[in-house]
């Protein structure tokens, strides 16, 4: 359980740092409503990740991959940002030095007004050309079956990292930099199983920052955190403002 006094402890932290750096995951967005990837409820329970965001399961059978991200954007649009993202977006208000790195692809987090944001997995409401490489935002419910790009024909897929492909190297640049720079570094809901995400706490840590970890669980993933606040971010984080 998370006692007062942590959060006593974290709170006053947070009025006194100029440089924070979170990291969110699935859980953030578990209160929205929005299924978390592992987990007894998980999407990797029911769904399998190499038939459906890999980028071979989307030169098999493009059809499928676009039937699962159509349901999950139809799902993701009928859900509102919580209480999380909505501290969040006040922190940032609030701290000189601000960076949130977000592996969720719902957009929940600019929805409440964050604004200095990495989307290290990209964003489900844009699609990018396998053609022309054009990204673009699209919020169309529901896309046609096999989306194709207006500007060259070619197909579109969903601008999401897909297991097997690498970052986009520009966000991890300004991830490891805004994890080196921190004072204090947040870890909220996410389990620290997909690399590099899982690393940048340690990386924080081993630059002096500290590090606290908001989860229904105290994970291994994400390295050894200064202080483990235990519960639902959308209760935790609104008490640490
Ligand atoms: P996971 O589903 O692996 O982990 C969710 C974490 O959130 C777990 O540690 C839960 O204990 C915690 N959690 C659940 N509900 C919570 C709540 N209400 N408040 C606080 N914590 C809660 O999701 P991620 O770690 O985000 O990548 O997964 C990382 C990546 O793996 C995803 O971005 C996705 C997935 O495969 C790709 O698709 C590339």
């Amino acid at each position: 359980m998370t006692s007062i006094s942590d959060i006593d402890k974290i709170r006053d932290r947070l009025t006194q740092t100029r440089s924070l750096t979170v990291l969110t995951g699935a859980g953030v967005s578990a209160d929205s409503g929005v299924p978390t990837f592992r987990g007894p409820e998980g999407l990797w329970k029911t769904y399998r990740a190499e038939e459906l965001a890999t980028p071979e399961a989307f030169s098999k059978n493009p059809g499928l991959v676009w039937e699962w991200y159509n349901w999950r954007r139809e799902l993701i649009h009928t859900k509102e940002p919580n209480a999380a993202h909505a501290a969040l977006a006040s922190l940032e208000e609030r701290i000189p030095s601000f960076t949130l790195i977000t592996q969720n692809v719902d957009g929940l987090h600019v929805r409440a007004g964050s604004r200095n944001i990495v989307e290290i997995h990209g964003n489900i409401w844009k699609v990018r050309c396998t053609g022309c490489h054009t990204i673009s935002f699209n919020d169309e419910i529901p896309l046609p079956p096999l989306p194709a790009c207006d500007l060259c024909g070619e197909p579109l897929r969903p601008h999401v990292v897909w297991f097997g492909e690498s970052l986009d190297a520009e966000n991890i640049k300004r991830s490891l930099k805004a994890a080196e720079e921190s004072e204090l570094f947040l870890v909220v809901g996410t389990s620290g199983n997909v690399q590099p995400a899982a690393s940048f706490a340690e990386i924080a840590k081993s630059n002096g920052s500290y590090i606290v970890e908001v989860n229904l669980d105290p994970t291994r993933g994400n390295g050894p955190a200064d202080t483990s606040l235990t519960g639902r971010a959308a209760e935790i984080l609104p008490r640490l403002l």
